[in-house]
């Protein structure tokens, strides 16, 4: 007969395998999961459009975001960080993104959703490269899983550009 302490760790050895074992199938279902979300957004208007005192430009818009990710939702899903960032070309860099609107999407249910914002964030160029500027809006997500890797990715949304002249 085995003792208690024998059994009791042999109990545990199978526990802990067992639930290594739950881990390994979540985060490999997840990886079965192939998700097909979906976002557009629409500027509505620009606010305004100025060149500040230190030389830099600044945009505020108002645009509308409408977006289904709950495909990115799985029983393994603790929740997905959702940014909205507006992307464009300058002759210094080939990518400068400004972050202009993020959201932290806890139930799938919330994951479908169609919102008017203006920027949270400021959306400010490091020096006078706006006028005129083609630009992306792009739609970052980064899923945080109960277990496993983490995971990114984007929706590239183009074709849009700011006004001429600044108002
Ligand atoms: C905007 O998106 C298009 C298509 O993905 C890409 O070719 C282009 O380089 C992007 N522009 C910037 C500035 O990121
Ligand atoms: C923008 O979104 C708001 C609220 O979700 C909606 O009432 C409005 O009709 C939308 N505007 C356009 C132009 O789609």
């Amino acid at each position: 007969m085995h003792s208690f302490g024998y059994r009791a760790n042999a109990l545990f050895t199978f526990a802990v395998t067992i639930l290594a074992f739950m881990c390994a199938i979540a985060s490999f279902s997840d990886t079965l999961n192939s998700p097909t979300p979906t976002a557009h957004v629409q500027v509505l208007s620009i606010n305004r459009f100025q060149k500040r005192p230190d030389g830099d430009d600044e945009v505020s818009m108002t645009f509308n975001i409408s977006a289904n990710l709950r495909s990115l939702f799985t029983w393994n899903t603790k929740q997905v960080f959702v940014f909205l960032a507006a992307e464009y070309e300058t002759s210094k860099n080939s990518l400068n993104q400004v972050s202009l609107w993020d959201y932290i999407i806890l139930e799938k249910e919330d994951a479908y959703f169609r919102i008017r914002s203006t920027n949270k964030y400021r959306f400010i160029d490091q020096g006078s490269n706006l006028r005129g500027k083609d630009f992306n809006l792009t739609l970052h997500w980064h899923v945080m899983p109960k277990t496993g890797k983490m995971f990114a990715d984007k929706i590239v949304m183009t074709g849009y550009r700011l006004p001429e002249v600044y108002r």
